[in-house]
């Protein structure tokens, strides 16, 4: 497995780390509870030392299930969950002092942990200075109740706005070969700065282990048709397109596609982390085997080509 540093945290992450959006339940179609934990200690048993999830998925339940499977073996890894969707406040963004000391209290317990390695904030709150919420997150980290300060889905003023109030760690974004918005500013800002990059979405949400050969129907609790614009014409033919270069590429090492998806977005420059999410334990094995090797510069070269003639227009 490949490791990288955090920004300047301190914290060493794998290259590939388990996303557990979809053990909440909540959106991705209803799983087993004993699947789940089965497929973090896969994970975690083939090199990946960083598992992410949220007080949202599934309301507590991914934290809980993230709780049990570390439960014994808590020491060796990184936990990362967020703050700001609060599960007990009026409000749907909510990143106010009173509100963040409750959640943080309450992802402990649900983690059934002392410290959070990663504590992120997941959405903005435009109704809540960004000092305050940074004041409360650095008193949080000097209590020793998180070791590092991440922030998800924000614009290049709201992270500078983050670093002028304190200490900031991490950037957690969208990332895929199928989203590549961050190219723009986030990526290059983070470079600049040294921020940890933990990419989320990495497989397009399935889309680029080449298993649907026509867009996803919404079904049993999966909405993710409804979510991302690459399930439906004309982003859904290019990615298709797309995945012909990946599979050669592939081919070429006898490795799933999966694999090169997953290793582009890790190596591209100033990404620390691919987080991956994963519903079982060939799953989980079969993303952290990609850690195992890298795509050559070559390589590399011929998928940014493939891009640039694919999404042209
Ligand atoms: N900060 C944020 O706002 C935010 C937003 C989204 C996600 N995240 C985090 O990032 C993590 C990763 O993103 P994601 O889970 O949304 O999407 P993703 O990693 O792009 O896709 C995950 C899904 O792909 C399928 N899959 C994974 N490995 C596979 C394999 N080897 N073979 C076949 N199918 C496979 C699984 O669903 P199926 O088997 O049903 O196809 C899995 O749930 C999340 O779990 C979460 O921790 C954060």
């Amino acid at each position: 497995m490949r490791f990288n540093q955090l920004g300047d945290s301190g914290i060493k992450v794998s290259a590939v780390a388990l996303g557990t959006w979809a053990m909440g339940g909540d959106f991705w179609g209803r799983i087993d509870e004993s699947k789940c934990i089965d497929a973090l200690n896969a994970g975690l048993d083939s090199g990946i030392n960083l598992i992410d999830t949220a007080p949202i998925y599934g309301s507590g339940y991914s934290e809980e299930i993230v709780g049990k499977a570390v439960k014994g073996r808590r020491k060796d890894i990184i936990l990362a969950t967020k703050c700001g969707l609060p599960l007990n406040s009026s409000r749907s963004r909510d990143l106010t002092r009173k509100t963040v000391i409750q959640e943080i209290n309450e992802s402990l317990k649900r983690l059934q942990t002392d410290y959070i390695d990663i504590y992120q904030v997941h959405w903005p709150d435009p109704d809540t200075d960004i000092a305050e919420t940074m004041g409360v997150l650095t008193d949080i980290k000097a209590s020793g109740k998180i070791r590092a300060i991440g922030v998800s889905n924000q614009n290049i003023d709201q992270l500078k706005q983050y670093m002028s109030n304190g200490r900031l760690d991490s950037v957690q974004p969208q990332y895929s070969l199928l989203e590549r918005e961050i190219e723009g500013d986030i990526l290059p800002f983070c470079r600049e700065n040294n921020l940890g990059v933990l990419t989320y979405g990495s497989l397009g949400a399935g889309m680029l282990t080449g298993k649907f050969k026509t867009p996803p129907v919404a079904a049993d609790g999966d909405k993710r048709a409804m979510f991302y614009p690459f399930f439906t014409e004309p982003l859904f033919g290019k990615a298709l397109e797309l995945l012909k270069t990946l599979e050669t590429i592939a081919e070429s090492h006898s490795k799933p596609v999966s694999h090169v998806a997953i290793n582009w977005v890790s190596q591209q420059p100033g990404v620390t982390a691919a987080l991956v999410g994963c519903k079982n334990p060939r799953q989980a094995v079969e993303n952290a085997d990609a850690g195992e090797w890298a795509l050559s510069d070559e390589e590399l070269r011929v998928i940014r080509d493939a891009l640039n003639r694919i999404y042209a227009e």
